[in-house]
Order: structure tokens, then C-alpha cells, then sequence
């Protein structure tokens, strides 16, 4: 079995010193600021750097020359990546397509036609510049376009499948509403094949980010919640510092 090193010290102790199954896609859940697009992009600059593999990120949400601004506050400098080494896909404006449109004689809604045209730009990408990880930051837009529960867990299916038959390594990155104790379970946690939870917990005037791997297939993982630091360089999990907290 192949994985993919994330290049994060702390967490590829947590995988067993592995990584995460190559061609596996893995959901990264966690509140807004939690960090979840800044391991993904160390996840991408490390494939990079030091694993000689391309990237891909596709960005439903973020203005991608702000994200770029972002990752060089932490020090992650993605304008020195060159060629076709780190990709990406502007899929912002997917939400403004027309809501019935005419494709091949048929007519195609609005939500059949954005998913299978990012499926499609992503397959091109992948195969133009040999892809071989891939983040979508975040899934959170199909939940707008599918707001029907049955059709959304079509849809993350559909996606997932996608994925896996390009053979790339993905991050599906998921915003959780609040920080509330005990989160609901999402649909992509269970078609994923792995699920890792960051999450910021407020104690008095001290704030801490933990990690916990919820589930990794094809790896023996850590499953203690584990302290992390946002600083120069992005995330730093601190593996030998668990914290007792059985609500994450
Ligand atoms: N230069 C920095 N030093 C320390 N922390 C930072 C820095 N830049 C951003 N952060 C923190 O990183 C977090 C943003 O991470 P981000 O990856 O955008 O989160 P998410 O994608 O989960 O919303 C915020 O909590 C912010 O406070
Ligand atoms: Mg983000």
C-alpha cells in the first residue's frame, strides 16, 4: 500500500509515520478558523516540496490570490511553486450559473450541471498536470445547491467515486456550524475514507486547537485528541500532548 505523507511532522505520527492511503479521500471537519485550509495547503506545498507530487485546489469559497496572502503570514510562500506543480480551480462562480440550462438537447438543472462541470474540470486538471493530491475547500457548496438530504448524499457520493478513480489523495474539507460540544454527523463522514476532526476549545481566556483522527482506514492511526499550534510554518500538532476531552 502507497500513502501520502502529509509533510506535518506531529500528524504523520499520528498516521502510524505513513500518511494517509494513497487514492483515499479523507474529510477535514472543524469550525471556521479552526485551520482546516491551512493544513490542506501544507498538505499540497509538502507534496510539493517534499514528496514530488502535484497538487491540486479547488476553491468553492476563498479568493484565491487572498488565500495565497493568507499562507504567507504563516510563512507558506505558494507563488514559489512552479509550473504545473501546484494547481487551482476558481469554482466560486458556479453558484451564479443560469438554474435550468440546455446541454446536448437535454435540460440539465442548475445543481446536475455545476457538480458534473467541476467533476470535469477536475479530471482535466488532474490528467493535464499528473495531479496526485487534491483538496476541495470547502464541500459546504453542495449543501447550498442540494439543500435535499438524499440528493446531497447522491452528490458527495458521486464526488467521492469521482475522486477515487483519478487516483489522486484528497482533503474534502467541511466547515462545522458552530464549536458545539457534540457535533452532528455529516454524510461525508461516511462515505470518506477517513476523518479527522480540528477543533478550538475555549477554556477561561485561553484558547486551544485539538486534532483527533475519528477514522482511517488502511493505516493502524492515533485516536487520542491531540494539542495543535498555529504559527510560522502553518500547523504543528504537538503528538506526545493529549488532552482529556471526550466530546470532540
Ligand atoms: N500568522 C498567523 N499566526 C498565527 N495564527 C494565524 C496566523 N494567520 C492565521 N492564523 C490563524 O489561523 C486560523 C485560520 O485558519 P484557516 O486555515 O483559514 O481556518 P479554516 O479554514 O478552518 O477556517 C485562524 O484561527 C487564525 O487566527
Ligand atoms: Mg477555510
Amino acid at each position: 500500500m502507497k500513502f501520502a505523507q502529509t509533510g506535518i511532522p506531529g500528524l504523520d505520527k499520528m498516521l502510524d509515520n505513513k500518511g494517509i492511503p494513497a487514492g483515499y479521500s479523507v474529510s477535514i471537519i472543524g469550525a471556521p478558523g479552526a485551520g482546516k485550509t491551512t493544513l490542506a495547503m501544507q498538505f499540497l506545498y509538502n507534496g510539493v516540496k517534499l514528496f514530488k507530487e502535484r497538487g491540486l485546489y479547488v476553491s468553492l469559497d476563498e479568493n484565491i490570490s487572498r488565500l495565497k496572502e493568507a499562507m504567507l503570514s504563516v510563512g507558506i510562500d505558494l507563488n514559489g511553486l512552479r509550473g504545473k506543480s501546484l494547481n487551482f480551480i476558481d469554482a466560486t462562480q458556479l453558484r451564479s450559473v443560469p438554474s435550468h440550462l440546455e446541454v446536448g438537447g437535454y435540460d440539465v438543472k442548475k445543481e446536475e450541471f455545476s457538480l458534473l462541470s467541476l467533476m470535469e474540470s477536475i479530471r482535466s486538471k488532474v490528467e493535464e498536470a499528473k495531479v496526485k493530491r487534491i483538496v476541495i475547500d470547502p464541500l459546504a457548496m453542495l449543501t447550498v445547491l442540494f439543500p435535499n438530504e438524499s440528493e446531497r448524499r447522491i452528490a458527495v457520493a458521486d464526488l467521492i467515486q469521482h475522486l477515487s478513480t483519478l487516483g489522486a489523495t484528497s482533503l474534502l474539507l467541511t466547515e462545522l456550524p458552530t464549536d458545539a460540544p457534540i457535533r452532528s454527523y455529516q454524510i461525508e463522514d461516511y462515505l470518506s475514507q477517513g476523518a479527522i476532526i480540528m477543533k478550538k476549545i475555549r477554556n477561561e481566556n485561553h484558547l486551544s486547537y485539538v486534532i483527533q483522527i475519528e477514522k482511517m482506514r488502511g493505516v493502524q492511526h492515533d485516536n487520542q485528541a491531540r494539542l495543535y499550534k498555529i504559527d510560522q510554518g502553518g500547523i504543528n500538532v504537538i503528538p506526545s500532548e493529549s488532552i482529556l476531552y471526550a466530546t470532540i
